[in-house]
């Protein structure tokens, strides 16, 4: 008789899962993030949706789920990584946490000030370069472990790397960051996300549109299509959280004053409705990148269907509440 009998031997609906050292015990196709907080693992998460990749752990042996893999990069993906809030358990797992301090590039905190009321200028110095696209986004891990997902406000030439946290109430994260304050250690992860400039693009007028922070992808956006010579208009919408004014408006202004073809439309939230009726496709080829929060993206899908633009023409970001 064996000392010890697996779970899924004693229930087939049952599988084991090797962690930290801990042996859990989960139902068949529940979900691995769900079952690692549970057990109270130190994961970190945002949108649960497959895009920030926040939620990487590394399986020992290689077969899991394609869908938990699938949205790595070939490099991730043969290194074992996989992301938790993709993965139904579907058979045992001997699986290793992702650990900031061993997976993640060092960095230190180098800036850290008002942006605006309820944005914060976060400027990280990275030990060595960092590959992204502007417009993609990484994990910061603080040194207590806590962790949140920004989108890069840099252009990829920049030795500093510029994000912008909005401070949500209650936000462990921003506390222990101001706690922290410059010169602080913390760890990036890789950089990540579909939503970027790409090169045959060139011709095709960008209808940029983001509201709160959603701004800062699409203007590194903005400034990476510049850089690359896009040839095109770039009509960047903006629609800020409260009635304060846009939270780069100094930047983006002196933007638009350098390249005509860049139209800026810095709106306030009641202002919304009425512009989303009005909005027109500057031409048939168009292309829309949106980004803000799930109810915004959701809000634009009509408005974008019905000025002309399609499917295949509406790239969207959806910001995790978290
Ligand atoms: S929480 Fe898993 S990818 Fe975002």
């Amino acid at each position: 008789m064996p000392a010890v009998i697996a779970a899924s031997y004693i229930n087939p609906a049952m599988f084991e899962i090797h962690v930290a050292g801990r042996c859990l015990h989960a139902p068949a196709g529940s979900n691995l993030l769900d079952q690692l907080l549970q057990a109270g693992l130190p994961i970190s998460y945002s949108c649960r949706s497959g895009h920030c990749q926040s939620c990487l752990v590394r399986a020992e042996h290689h077969a899991v789920p394609d869908q938990a893999r699938a949205p790595l990069s070939p490099a991730l993906q043969a290194e074992g990584w996989l992301l938790a809030c993709q993965c139904p358990v579907q058979q045992d797992l001997h699986l290793r946490l992702y650990d900031p301090a061993k997976d993640g590039l060092p960095a230190q905190i180098e800036a850290l000030t008002a942006l605006a009321a309820g944005v914060l200028r976060l400027r990280v110095r990275p030990a060595r370069a960092l590959r992204f696209h502007p417009g993609q986004h990484l994990v910061i891990w603080l040194p207590c472990g806590t962790a949140r997902t920004f989108s890069i406000a840099s252009q990829t030439d920049s030795p500093i790397l510029e994000f912008h946290v909005q401070q949500r109430a209650g936000s462990q994260f921003c506390e222990r960051l101001l706690q922290l304050g410059v010169g602080a250690p913390c760890h990036l992860g890789n950089a990540s996300g579909h939503l970027y400039y790409q090169a045959d693009w060139q011709d095709r007028p960008l209808l940029l549109l983001a509201r709160g922070t959603g701004l800062t992808p699409l203007q590194a956006i903005a400034r990476d299509a510049l850089h690359q010579g896009h040839e095109a208009g770039i009509t960047l919408w903006h629609w800020q959280r409260g009635e304060a004014p846009c939270y780069l408006q100094e930047e983006l202004d002196a933007l638009a004053q350098a390249y005509p073809s860049v139209h800026l439309q810095l709106r306030q939230p009641h202002q919304l409705d009425d512009d989303l009726r009005r909005l027109k496709a500057p031409s048939r080829r168009a292309l829309a990148l949106v980004c803000g929060a799930s109810a915004f993206v959701e809000q634009l899908g009509k408005p974008l269907f019905l000025a002309g633009l399609g499917r295949g023409q509406v790239l969207q970001e959806v910001f995790a509440k978290r």
